[in-house]
């Protein structure tokens, strides 16, 4: 996998040609609605899912399969995945085929993705059952890594609705190392509106999975659920609701499903109901009815997910789920089942976003973000005047005491931290009162500069940064238009500037070389091998690939000290990533690197 965008944990990367979060629509090869090359030509999906047991099975698509590859059978030169039977077992009771024949059989037909025959988990197996099929699943993933050749090898994990066993089986299925690894024995959950179950169960295997690795809901084919999984880092989902709700008549949507009978206003359009009125479906054949029906069913699915990287693009995904999850009680149930693991998305949420803070109800006042803003202005306990004050503040300096703390719905925030994210650019359904002291002493603007860059620093980097950074000779640079401090110079150095987005600052090489002194390694370090250090050196960006360790307080999005093995600087720059992921990817940028130690460069930020 290779990222490119990302939202805390929702992420939108490379994988073998395909774009991801995607929806592998499933094929049935005895029964095709849509062929995959018209998916491909008239949809744009990249990859597709069928399972070779069903083609196993049969001796005539067995023979074509093994004669002429899948690719060529299904006529689709995308990304193509095969599960192995396992569900069939589940629905069915029992399969023909062992474990390491259905492997072998995925690999001959030419599959790029295989998948085990694992053991299906049910809701209702008791701890003992599940534990063991987690065992024997692991057994089998052994075994067919013998037989996959350089076929990628699927290991779905298990765990029924144990948290700890979904914990336990995916230590051990990473321990085993596989390619992809998708979330299995969801389907009965996800079919009675479990969600929070669903939502405990892709936590707690994301939690031990490689972060690198693509991870897959097994039959989550409702867009309904999209938005919620992809929050939490799933990236692949396979739909055979598409066509399934089509025999039964039924239109999805996303925030639900609809029989065609109950269907007069259709609430979202689709090429198909652009085409044709709901009336003119009505009286369709019941052949033609499917096949119009499975591609709304489709198009309404692939459209979920455009919305979804848009909003991972523009770093808006909370909002968008927070919206979503008024859809219905059970997702509403499950967003709060989201915000209970708060404290570990924090490390994957970013310093700050595209997107400002909206508001859109008092949950949103429990992201990870704003737990990370609680936490963080601890750092700042003191006493001082309450106000009131509308935004922005600084409009307002020359009548507010500068040791204000300032009522905020995010609490109280002292005064110089006007400008951080999400502070300033976040939106409320509330009027902004006024209520200051008439009386008080002020201090000099000169004295709350510093307080501010200051303050700014201990809030981004920790106690102490901003003395660190910002003592001795200081000259602060403002813009012309605005009267903002943009440059901190000190000594004759410029040590950092102050970006308007997001209010946060960025260093330059003398900044790093400061908090490099004062705070002990391993903060605010990435350690890189031998192969970077050189290319680091001349202001390159830092590969994940040559990297050693990280400090595990980094946040993507945070400015990094790059170090090599002795503790040497080497550059400074933006990690887009924490130290796990820093750790697993092998592929892609890590460190966005702004100036090197051999190659300072001037970086004064004009208006
Ligand atoms: N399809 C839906 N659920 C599952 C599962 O748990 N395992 C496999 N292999 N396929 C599935």
């Amino acid at each position: 996998m290779e990222l490119k965008d990302r939202d805390g944990l929702a992420r939108i990367c490379k994988f073998r040609g395909v774009e991801t979060p995607a929806l592998m629509p499933v094929i049935n090869p005895n029964l095709i609605v849509l062929s995959p090359r018209e998916m491909r030509e008239k949809f744009g999906v990249a990859a597709i899912i069928t399972n070779s047991y069903i083609i196993w099975k049969n001796k005539e698509l067995r023979e074509k399969a093994l004669k002429e590859g899948l690719h060529k059978m299904l006529d689709f030169d995308g990304l193509i995945m095969t599960d192995s039977g396992t569900f069939q077992s589940y629905v069915y009771g029992d399969v023909e085929v062992r474990n390491r024949e259905i492997v072998k059989f995925q690999r001959e037909i030419g599959s790029d993705i295989g998948t085990i025959l694992d053991v299906f988990t049910e809701p209702d197996f008791s701890e003992e059952e599940v534990k063991n099929a987690i065992e024997e699943t692991a057994r089998r993933g052994e075994e067919a890594k013998k037989y996959c050749g350089n076929m990628l090898l699927a290991g779905p994990v298990q765990g029924s609705i144990y948290p700890h066993l979904r914990e336990y089986a995916a230590k051990k299925m990473s321990g085993i190392g596989f390619d992809y690894y998708p979330i299995g024995g969801v389907v009965p959950l996800l079919e009675n509106y479990r969600y929070a179950e669903v939502v405990e169960a892709i936590i707690h295997a994301k939690m031990h999975l490689n972060p690198s690795k693509p991870v897959h809901l097994f039959g989550g084919g409702h867009p309904m659920f999209f938005p919620f999984a992809v929050i939490l880092g799933v990236d692949f989902f396979d739909s055979a609701a598409y066509v399934k709700y089509a025999r039964d008549e039924r239109l999805l949507f996303p925030y639900g499903t609809r029989r065609l009978e109950e269907l007069k206003y259709p609430p979202y359009y689709s090429p198909i109901l652009e085409r044709y009125s709901i009336e003119e479906i009505k009286e369709m054949s019941k052949e033609e009815k499917i096949r119009v029906l499975a591609e709304h069913n489709l198009y309404i699915s692939l459209e979920e997910i455009i919305r979804i990287k848009q909003a991972i693009y523009e770093e808006s995904l909370w909002e968008y789920v927070e919206t979503r999850a008024r859809e219905h009680p059970q997702l509403l149930k499950a967003y709060y089942k989201i915000l209970e693991y708060g404290k570990w998305l924090e490390k994957f949420e970013s310093i700050s976003k595209k997107s400002g803070f909206f508001y859109t109800g008092k949950e949103s006042l429990r992201r990870p973000i704003v737990l990370r803003l609680k936490k963080r202005l601890r750092r700042f306990q003191r006493g001082g005047i309450i106000i009131s004050v509308p935004r922005p503040w600084s409009n307002y300096l020359e009548r507010i005491p500068r040791n204000a703390r300032v009522r905020t719905p995010f609490g109280l925030i002292p005064l110089e931290l006007e400008d951080i994210y999400p502070v300033q650019q976040s939106e409320f359904p509330w009027e902004e009162r006024m209520d200051i002291p008439e009386n008080f002493e002020e201090i000099s603007q000169k004295e709350f500069d510093l307080r501010k860059i200051r303050a700014i620093a201990d809030y981004q980097f920790g106690k102490g940064a901003g003395h660190a950074l910002f003592s001795g000779n200081l000259r602060l640079i403002k813009s012309k238009n605005t009267g903002k401090i943009r440059n901190v110079v000190v000594d004759g150095e410029h040590v950092a500037s102050l970006r308007a987005e997001d209010g946060f600052f960025t260093l330059r090489i003398h900044g790093a070389v400061r908090l490099h002194r004062y705070f002990k390694f391993p903060k605010f370090r990435v350690v890189v091998n031998e192969d970077s250090a050189e290319f680091n050196r001349q202001g390159r960006n830092v590969f994940a690939k040559f990297i050693i360790d990280m400090d595990e307080n980094l946040r993507p999005g945070d400015e990094a000290i790059i170090v090599d093995s002795r503790d040497n600087i080497l550059a400074v720059g933006r990690t887009l990533m924490n130290r796990v992921e820093a750790l697993s990817f092998e592929k892609g940028m890590c460190v966005k690197v702004r100036e090197g130690i051999d190659k300072p460069k001037s970086g004064l930020l004009k208006d």
